[in-house]
């Protein structure tokens, strides 16, 4: 090929300063095939364009550079002797799906050129067309995505007061379209979801607050679309369209004005880019950020839902213990569960009940565990098949899948909840099993991976390709019976007849033989010690042979197409038997750790308490011997025990307590049964959380700035129906800062709304002990621990009241820390104690250490202190937790300045 003999020369990337990398169209020798290259190029500016040569696609100028240094691959060039060399660089085409995956996780697009005419046939420059363009949002093979992780692209568009929300997993079909109205709702959501993608219209401009928002998200692609691709009107036209509907009603989407502009533009770019039929896509689910319980980023990556804080990995996340799934499409959901609780008694109910179901039948339970397990992904096995990105073996999953269903619906059709009743609907099974059987009668058990070669179609499926493959086995004794003949005819005995790929097929006969080669034959090939000839008779069986076999590659392609039809024609029943097979697994699976680890049936309901009795921590008890993990009882309500300040030495077990509670109401809003004795849980809108810097330094967030934001989030959108868990806040600053913010924060969450929301306040400043005292719904509560001379036990007990010791010196002292630095710290202790030494380092005490209550108390004890006349001079109710912070550090300064005076 005249392309290959000019990929000569191996030019080092220093003969292309990036000058000349964005070298104008206009500079470059004009040849035809350059014309139309950057002719193609300059419809996908943002992409790199793999360019169809042969064996080979090839990247051009800018592309070149950018692609051989992330893939690593020898940058070249097209006409090195030019004054204006072109950068080039390429891959086998072959081998492409690796490269091509290197540079979308480095989030780089990638438009695939091919050639749209055989080459031998073309008259000049062979056409090209770009067929699909690979984001990395758009990725559907096996190989390259998780397994048990959705891959979203996500459409955000803002209309007037709200902002339409849209993503879609293009390999499972899921589609779904919500509205959020503030800016911080919106960027919560798209944290939630977590797109590999992110479309946004023109308008948002990178200022402000998307632009720091932006800013915070690493490798993820956020691409611009025009304006006009978001329009609402054209866009629902389309998308009813698309889904043959005359509204969108059916969907829950008609009255999600800006939720289906986003939708539309989402499915316009996915379709510009995939350029053909998204025939699977056959539904959009429309749901409402208030039917869901909102966990926004930090709290789920605080009480590690789904990855842990040390490396991000699944080990000691509640996913974790949670899944015990057995298929990808459950794998997949319950992580979504996990990360999307519900919030409507009724719809948590039906959850509850049916793993209550499977928990009391445990023999049901692994039978339908066993029967799932033969279970293909058949969400992406149809998103496969749909975009003809399909090879022959997700047929076979497919069918393997299909025929398990009538015994698994078996087992099933005894249960009586209404989650698990559409096994009954056994009607719906017969379509999906002849399908089965088509499958079956059509596709060979040891297909190869690929159609390319064929031996995918099954003898007895096709006569004519039954014939055709038959011609090409009789082939092998005609030769032998060719053989034979001509070793008679000519009369030399080693005569062979044989095939090889570059010469086709031959009679090869030793070169002392030749002379009594008979004159028909014609010569061929010379070898060193022998001639190969080729005859008539041979030449013709060549051509039926060759024939037959592009006949019956050709034949078995159409075959295989008809059949990819007759699937897509069942996509949607398939996904909607998915869909079940999914939940269950996720039912069942709940059901599974809820026998495994002996969780009880939570209560859920509209009340505002919270009761749980002998609670535990799903993960932490995990980790300890049986038996050892020591369960803690709590109650929460709006009337008394609102706010619970739990102080405790370290090591004591607080942030454990804290973290469980919320993890249980988590639980019990996802459908889960809890670690629990009893649990009795009110219906809460959101969990927030905070843990102190020192808690999060392996989330790599240990600034103060980092913590005072969470804060802030908290005390902005808590509702009286959320819960908050706040641990050791205030912890990243100096004690004066540290404790005042802490105070202030927890008087704030106690009055929130005239009506305070229900907060788990951990904290090493016995001194916040005292707010019990001025406000009525807080609670002390503290956490054992028995003292044994120097020494210290934890009992990991929670009991009502405070501590006023903080044993610091004694888990120093357990950690190993020298002799002599304890004792010297215990001196320093007793000075401080007795007033000798103040732990500032001036010699007056200060807020003192262990008796912190007579300085604290006298801020409140009515006096004429000028704190007292500041006080009153404040009007509460009406700041912002801004200025109540720096009120507050405003009153420690006239206290300070006094102690000094
Ligand atoms: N209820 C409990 N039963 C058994 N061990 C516990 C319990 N609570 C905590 N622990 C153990 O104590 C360790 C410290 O608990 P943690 O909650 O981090 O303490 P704190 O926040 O008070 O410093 C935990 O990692 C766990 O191993
Ligand atoms: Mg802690």
């Amino acid at each position: 090929m005249q392309w290959s003999r000019r990929r000569d020369s191996i030019a080092s990337p220093a003969c292309f300063p990036s000058r000349e990398a964005g070298v104008s169209p206009s500079e470059l020798p004009a040849t035809p095939m350059m014309k139309q290259y950057l002719e193609i190029k300059r419809h996908y500016p943002d992409a790199i364009l793999f360019y169809r040569m042969g064996d080979f696609y090839e990247m051009f100028l800018e592309d070149a550079l950018v692609a051989s240094s992330i893939l690593d691959i020898a940058l070249t060039s097209r006409n090195k002797n030019d004054e204006h060399p072109i950068p080039m660089c390429g891959v086998p085409y072959r081998s492409a799906q690796g490269y091509v995956a290197k540079l979308i996780e480095r989030g780089h697009k990638v438009a695939i050129c091919e050639q749209a005419e055989d080459p031998a046939l073309a008259k000049g420059l062979v056409k090209r067309e770009v067929v699909r363009i690979v984001t990395p949002g758009m990725v559907v093979e096996e190989g390259l995505l998780d397994q048990s992780a959705p891959n979203y692209v996500l459409a955000v568009y803002p209309e007037k007061s709200t902002h339409g929300i849209a993503f879609l997993d293009i390999s499972t079909a899921d589609f779904r379209v919500t509205e959020a109205e503030a800016l911080h709702a919106v960027f919560e959501e798209i944290s939630r979801v977590a797109p590999r993608e992110i479309l946004l219209p023109e308008s948002i401009r990178d200022a402000g607050r998307w632009a720091a928002f932006l800013d915070g998200l690493s490798g993820i692609l956020v691409s611009r679309l025009p304006e006009a691709d978001f329009d609402p009107i054209a866009n629902r036209q389309m998308l009813c369209r698309h889904l043959g509907t005359v509204s969108l009603e059916g969907y829950g989407c008609e009255h999600v004005h800006a939720g289906v502009a986003a939708a539309g533009a989402l499915f316009r770019y996915v379709e510009s880019t995939q350029k053909r039929p998204l025939d699977h896509i056959t539904r959009i689910t429309a749901y409402s950020l208030s039917d869901e319980l909102i966990l926004d980023d930090a709290t789920c990556r605080n009480l590690e839902l789904l990855r842990n804080l040390r490396d991000g990995g699944k080990q000691g996340t509640l996913l974790d213990v949670l899944d015990r799934t057995v298929t990808a499409m459950g794998a997949r959901l319950i992580r979504h569960w996990i990360r999307h609780p519900l919030r409507r008694v009724e719809t948590i109910d039906q959850r509850i009940e049916a793993v209550g179901e499977a928990l009391h039948a445990p023999t049901t339970r692994r039978s339908v565990r066993e029967h799932l397990k033969q279970i293909g992904d058949l969400e992406r096995i149809a998103s496969r098949i749909a975009l003809d990105r399909c090879t022959p073996r997700d047929f076979l999953a497919l069918k393997t899948s299909l025929f398990a269903l009538p015994e698994l619906y078996d087992l099933l059709k005894t249960c009586e909840s209404p989650l698990l009743q559409e096994a009954r609907n056994t009607d719906s099974l017969e379509p999906l099993l002849a399908l089965a059987r088509l499958i079956e009668r059509a596709v060979r058990e040891d297909a190869p991976p690929t159609l390319a070669e064929g031996g995918v179609i099954r003898r007895g499926f096709d006569a004519e390709l039954d014939a055709l493959i038959d011609t090409g086995s009789h082939s092998k004794e005609f030769l032998l019976a060719l053989e034979v003949q001509e070793r008679a005819a000519t009369g030399i005995s080693s005569l062979k007849v044989r095939y090889n790929k570059v010469f086709g097929y031959y009679i090869e006969v030793p070169k002392s033989q030749t002379e009594a080669v008979p004159a028909h034959y014609v010569r061929k090939q010379t070898l060193v010690n022998a001639e190969r000839y080729i005859t008539d008779e041979l030449k013709q069986f060549e051509l039926r042979i060759t024939g037959a076999e592009e006949r019956r590659i050709a034949l078995e392609t159409e075959l295989f197409h008809r059949l990819r039809q007759t699937v897509c024609d069942h996509i949607p029943e398939i996904q909607t038997t998915a869909a079940f097979l999914a939940q269950t697994d996720c039912l069942f699976s709940l059901a599974e750790a809820a026998d495994l680890y002996g969780y009880c049936k939570p209560e859920i309901h509209l009340q505002g308490n919270i009761r749980i009795e002998d609670g535990r921590h799903p993960v932490i008890e995990r980790f300890l011997p049986p038996g050892r993990f020591v369960p803690n009882s709590i109650e929460l309500d709006d009337t008394r025990n609102q706010v619970l300040i739990i102080t405790g030495p370290n090591m004591a077990g607080k942030s454990t307590i804290l973290r469980q509670t919320a993890l249980q109401v988590i639980l019990a809003h996802m459908g889960s049964y809890v670690p629990a004795k009893n649990a009795s849980i009110a219906l809460t809108d959101r969990i927030f959380s905070r843990i102190g810097a020192l808690d999060n330094i392996a989330g790599g967030q240990s600034t103060f700035l980092v913590e005072m934001q969470e804060t802030a989030n908290i005390l902005n959108n808590a509702t009286p129906k959320s819960l908050i868990i706040l641990d050791e806040i205030g912890r990243g600053t100096s004690t004066y800062d540290g404790f005042s913010i802490a105070w202030a924060t927890a008087g704030y969450l106690h009055d929130l709304q005239g009506k305070g929301v229900k907060t788990l306040f951990a904290t090493h400043y016995h001194e916040m002990t005292e707010l019990e005292r001025i406000k009525p719904r807080v609670r002390n509560f503290s956490i054992a621990v028995k003292e044994r001379k120097d020494e210290i036990v934890f009992l990991h007990k929670l009991h009502k009241g405070g501590t006023s010791r903080s044993y610091g010196i004694q888990v120093a002292r357990l950690a190993g820390m020298p002799e002599s630095v304890i004792l010297h710290a215990k001196s320093v202790l007793r000075d401080i104690e007795e007033g000798k030494h103040s732990f500032t380092g001036s010699t007056k005490p200060a807020l003192t250490i262990g008796k912190p209550v007579v300085q604290q108390l006298s801020l409140f004890e009515p006096d004429t202190h000028p704190v007292i006349e500041r006080l009153k001079s404040i009007d509460v109710m009406n700041m912002t937790p801004l200025e109540a912070l720096n009120c507050l550090h405003e009153l420690f300064m006239i206290v300070m300045k006094g102690n000094s005076e």
